[in-house]
């Protein structure tokens, strides 16, 4: 069986996350119908993987087994150099239930801090995939490096944005026009391997 994403078809896209939903919507372009596994009240399930690609995997199977439909999932994260890559797999974990990303920045600055590490290196991955109702599935990897910065800056964004400069760049993606993040963010990068092997 030959995998392709056909332009015009719906997809699920396996996220409750509002930002990230927004960035798949405009990286997809229009070509795709998005729906979202909120919209379709699927539930989310646990992350029980140890890597990006297997999270991503997970959680686009469990959306394409219940929706019956195609669905594609993404699973990312920021991990810091001097931390041994933390947050990584746990960065959103490290904001809490209520989603505190100011808590999460501020505990990275914290352990840098508690280490005296001066080595602020930090990178985005991101993972996606997608998943047949019937069982094949596809996953790739996109990886953005930076710096961090504190305290945070910019307010457009989500999640680490405001702590992360990538390199050639001075603006943190917090203070980065969205429209050149999603130009070369992690996402993006990820989306382009998505589509050399699923678009024609
Ligand atoms: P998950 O992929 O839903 O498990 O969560 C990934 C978490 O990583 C998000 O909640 C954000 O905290 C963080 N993250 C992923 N991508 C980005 C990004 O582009 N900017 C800022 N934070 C991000």
């Amino acid at each position: 069986m030959k995998l392709k994403l056909i332009k015009g078809m719906r997809l699920v896209a396996a996220t409750h996350n509002p930002g990230k939903a927004r960035e798949i919507a405009t990286l997809l372009k229009g070509d795709y119908v998005v729906v979202t596994a909120g919209s379709l009240n699927l539930p989310e399930p646990e992350e029980t993987e140890a890597t990006f690609t297997g999270n991503a995997l997970l959680k686009a199977r469990y959306a394409a087994e219940r929706s019956g439909e195609v669905s594609l999932a993404d699973d990312s994260g920021m991990s810091v150099s001097a931390l041994d890559g933390a947050p990584g797999i746990f960065s959103a974990r490290w904001a809490g239930p209520d989603k505190d990303f100011a808590l999460a920045m501020k505990k990275v600055e914290d352990r840098l801090g508690e280490i005296g590490a001066d080595d602020r290196r930090a990178w985005f991955t991101s993972a996606l995939a997608v998943a047949w109702p019937d069982g094949p599935a596809v996953v790739v990897e996109g990886r953005v490096d930076g710096t961090l910065t504190f305290p945070p800056r910019g307010d457009s964004g989500f999640g680490y944005d405001p702590i992360f400069i990538p390199n050639g760049h001075t603006r943190t993606f917090g203070e980065m026009d969205p429209v050149l993040k999603d130009a070369l963010s992690h996402r993006a990068l990820a989306f382009a391997k998505l589509k050399a092997a699923l678009i024609d």
